[in-house]
């Protein structure tokens, strides 16, 4: 008897021993989850100063351009969610626009077969930047601090250099090929050395485009001197961008997709990415279903959220595509009917078929790169935003003397209609390119309510993966009760229809789910990290981080 009540207390010792080892700081003020420490502390810094969300979501993201330069950006575009502290939304859409000079076959050769090298890499890869408009849209809408205060910690450090990780060391060393290529007389990122963690990164040539922003806004980067340096690089490279493309790009608020998973209220952004409404499907799949009894990662949990995604990421591939261009069937998509049809054919006995899965009665090539950052402020105002160059460093080419690298967003346009792209998403007519037309996305910033107040903030990159990990994430925190950081940090799952796999981080299931799946005829393939969120959950006594350990991502608070 004496024995078993010792195990007992030694139980409920090593409980809250794990519960607290979980348990993370808690800000009463204001918070920036960040995938740079130099980023956060951007952030942090004019969130301190009396800024808001929307401030800190500026220095943030410029600070990322400066400090990330494999997708944090000005020569890139992304979304924004935003919810201010009396409840109300918006999004702002400043995604890249293909050029006015591009064609439905511009990457396809005489046999028409897609010439891949042209819409990853080089010149022509690169749509029309949206960041610095957003940004100064965004700022224009809800920001309270001037443009100039929140573009200093930029400056400064692109001046004055930072350290860079072992991470970036690491990536700038494996891609100095390709910045060798197309950058031939060097750029910032190039030096003769091999990097090393710990190198200070100064950039001045960013710094002086930076100085421009802040002192003339969008004619800073659209016209002038910034414009006329992307014009001659396009002329360098074959490029299309032109001045009248540069000088007519704008952003754009889009109304938010509101939608309802038990008593939480899910703001997401709507075509055209397809995370917000690919998220709302997955939720409206699993919605029905005991996730919570059946446990984090257990078979049928596993097997629920893939035969989801299956039937989701099937759609995705020919419903969505850009709303200006593209009458998208948002209504029947965000339909819990539609979503609960979907779902009746799948057997619990064995796997369904991809092929077998054609789209609902009513996707193209995506890099894993990108970045995300969640900001939350002491006034109970709140951002969203996933921002992006497409793959690592973009096109890898760089407008030399303005300092950024260009991105290769093109490539996320169906590049040819119903093939598979580089990471097996099929594309369809939706996506096709058209001049002016903004390029099919997965990136799912996403804000949720519960009884009318702040919940959670989340997002991630990771192309085709975003929509899975941001939906883990959620389900992590709602059905299973993991504290912000853990919901983050534990390993994940992925499955987007074409190929017929389900990817596994390492860990993310246990042999005997793993044999359970395979009986059933699951296909399950091992791979690296997927995705890298950046969280915080709102909670009665303030904010937490979910910082993802996957890469440097930092949250800091006060
Ligand atoms: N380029 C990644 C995405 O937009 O989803």
């Amino acid at each position: 008897m004496g024995n078993i009540f010792f195990a007992i207390l030694c139980l409920l010792y090593i409980g809250v021993e794990n519960v607290n080892a979980q348990v993370p700081k808690t800000y009463k003020n204001g918070i920036v989850v960040s995938a740079h420490p130099e980023a956060s502390k951007a952030g942090l810094q004019i969130l301190k100063a009396g800024g808001n969300a929307v401030d800190a979501a500026v220095a943030v993201q410029f600070a990322l351009a400066v400090v990330l330069p494999s997708a944090g950006n000005i020569g890139g575009g992304g979304f924004l969610v935003y919810r201010s502290a009396s409840g109300k939304t918006n999004t702002l859409d400043y995604r890249e626009k293909a050029p006015g000079a591009a064609s439905r076959n511009m990457y396809l050769d005489s046999n028409g077969n897609a010439i891949t090298e042209k819409s990853l890499y080089g010149h022509l890869a690169a749509g029309v930047p949206g960041t610095v408009d957003g940004m100064i849209n965004t700022h224009l809408k809800y920001g309270k601090l001037k443009w100039k205060q929140i573009m200093q910690p930029a400056i400064e450090l692109a001046e004055k250099g930072f350290a860079i990780t072992e991470a970036q060391a690491g990536e700038l060393n494996k891609n100095r090929d390709a910045f060798e290529k197309y950058n031939p007389s060097g750029f910032a990122l190039i030096k003769d050395e091999l990097w090393n963690a710990g190198d200070q990164l100064i950039q001045p040539e960013l710094a002086h485009t930076l100085k421009l922003i802040r002192d003339k806004d969008r004619a800073g980067f659209y016209e002038g001197e910034t414009a006329a340096l992307i014009i001659s690089e396009m002329k360098r490279g074959g490029g299309l961008i032109t001045k009248k493309d540069l000088a007519a790009y704008r952003s754009v608020w889009r109304k938010p997709i509101v939608g309802k998973y038990k008593d939480f209220k899910i703001i997401t952004m709507p075509p055209p990415s397809s995370g917000g409404i690919a998220l709302m499907q997955l939720l409206h799949s699993a919605e029905p279903f005991p996730v919570k009894r059946w446990g984090f990662n257990a078979d049928s949990t596993v097997q629920l959220i893939v035969e989801a995604e299956r039937r989701v990421y099937a759609d995705r591939s020919v419903y969505l595509g850009d709303p200006d261009f593209y009458s998208v069937p948002q209504e029947q998509l965000l339909s819990l009917a539609y979503q609960m049809g979907r779902m009746r054919d799948f057997q619990w006995n064995r796997t369904s078929v991809s092929t077998d899965i054609k789209e609902g009665n009513i996707t193209d090539r995506e890099s894993e790169e990108t970045t995300h950052y969640s900001i939350a402020d002491s006034y109970g105002n709140s951002v969203s935003v996933t921002t992006t160059l497409n793959g690592a460093y973009g096109s890898k080419t760089a407008v030399k003397e303005a300092g950024f690298l260009l991105n290769n967003e093109m490539d996320d346009f169906s590049v040819k209609p119903g093939s598979p792209n580089m990471y097996g998403l099929i594309g369809g007519e939706a996506n096709a390119i058209e001049p002016g037309k903004r390029m099919l996305s997965s990136m799912t910033p996403t804000i949720i309510e519960r009884n009318g107040k702040l919940f959670m903030v989340v997002g991630t990159p990771g192309g085709s993966t975003i929509i899975t990990s941001v939906f883990q994430t959620i389900l992590n925190v709602i059905e299973f009760s993991k504290p912000i950081q853990e919901a983050v940090t534990v390993p994940r799952f992925h499955h987007q229809w074409l190929p017929d796999e389900v990817f596994l981080e390492t860990d993310a299931l246990t042999e005997k789910t793993k044999n359970i799946l395979i009986q059933k005829g699951y296909k399950l393939t091992p791979r690296g990290p997927i995705g890298r969120v950046d969280a915080i959950l709102k909670t009665n006594s303030g904010y937490q981080g979910g910082a993802d350990p996957r890469g440097d991502d930092t949250s800091l608070g006060y």
